[in-house]
């Protein structure tokens, strides 16, 4: 049976790439890369640049560019219609890489930003290729560092208190739910500084932009003194770059 290797291989730093990534990357003859938005040639260059450097045996590397997913339909979770959206979207996204890797041969990987648990939809993709029944293979996951990890690090700083819980969300539900009273809530894909939304003077941030990568940057302070730093300072470097990820810890004092 045919094998596939999904990849973590860390959020931009390449020597976040663990052993057991580069000994799976050394058994793939055919790599997939899924590349989607403004980011995604800087992305892409980072994984063909990874496996210039750890790959030594015969590969290919196969480019698919992400189908584009319907964005009219307003995300809202509970919804019917933004479920479909999704939906279609994967089913858009399965079909190219059952199709990529049945025009190929030997075993596939696919490497995924950071970790593939984590806001990534691989795992979906590829559950739903063999639900489709075309092809038959067997996949192993192996994780990688997140971008949660990366702040962590670049701020040298445990992400909740002793014995506490920490709350992983996106942007629009921070909008949406506010912030837990001493909750350490981690917050990713947001596009619009939603922690600016925030009421009051107790909240402390820690903020980091392209973790691991050249162009790194992080600050961090009481919310209500940093956060015109940190909009202006993201609004530069995405105008400069064309894109920007960034990620951060809120956490309200009690
Ligand atoms: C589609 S999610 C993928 C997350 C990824 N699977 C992980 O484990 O980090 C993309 C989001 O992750 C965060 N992110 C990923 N890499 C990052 C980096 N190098 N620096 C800052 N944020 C990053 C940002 O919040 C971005 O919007």
């Amino acid at each position: 049976m045919r094998k596939l290797f999904v990849i973590g291989i860390g959020a931009g730093d390449p020597d976040q790439v663990t052993v057991q990534a580069l000994k799976a990357m050394r058994q793939v003859d055919v790599f997939f890369l899924i590349g989607k938005g403004a980011e995604k040639q800087e992305l892409t260059d980072v994984r063909a640049a990874i496996l210039a450097e750890h790959v030594q045996q015969p590969h290919t590397i196969v480019e698919i560019t992400d189908p584009p997913r319907d964005r009219t339909v307003p995300a809202r979770h509970a919804d019917a219609a933004y479920q479909g959206a999704v939906a279609d979207w994967h089913e858009a996204r399965a079909e190219l890489l059952e199709r990529a890797f049945a025009e190929t041969d030997g075993v596939g990987g696919i490497l995924v930003w950071g970790d593939p648990s984590l806001y990534d939809s691989t795992l979906r993709i590829v559950e739903r290729v063999l639900e489709r029944g075309n092809l038959r293979f067997d996949y192993d996951v192996i994780p990688g560092i997140t971008s949660i990890q990366a702040l962590a690090a670049a701020h040298r700083t445990v992400l909740h208190e002793i014995g506490e819980p920490l709350h992983i969300t996106t942007g629009r539900r921070l909008r949406d739910e506010g912030l837990a009273d001493g909750q350490s809530t981690l917050v990713m894909l947001d596009g619009e500084c939603s922690f600016t939304q925030l009421p009051g003077d107790d909240v402390y941030i820690w903020w980091g932009a392209y973790l691991g990568m050249p162009d790194e940057v992080v600050i961090e302070g009481p919310l209500r003194v940093v956060e015109n730093r940190i909009t202006r300072r993201r609004a530069a470097l995405r105008e400069a770059k064309g894109w920007i990820m960034d990620i951060y810890l809120l956490r309200r004092s009690l």
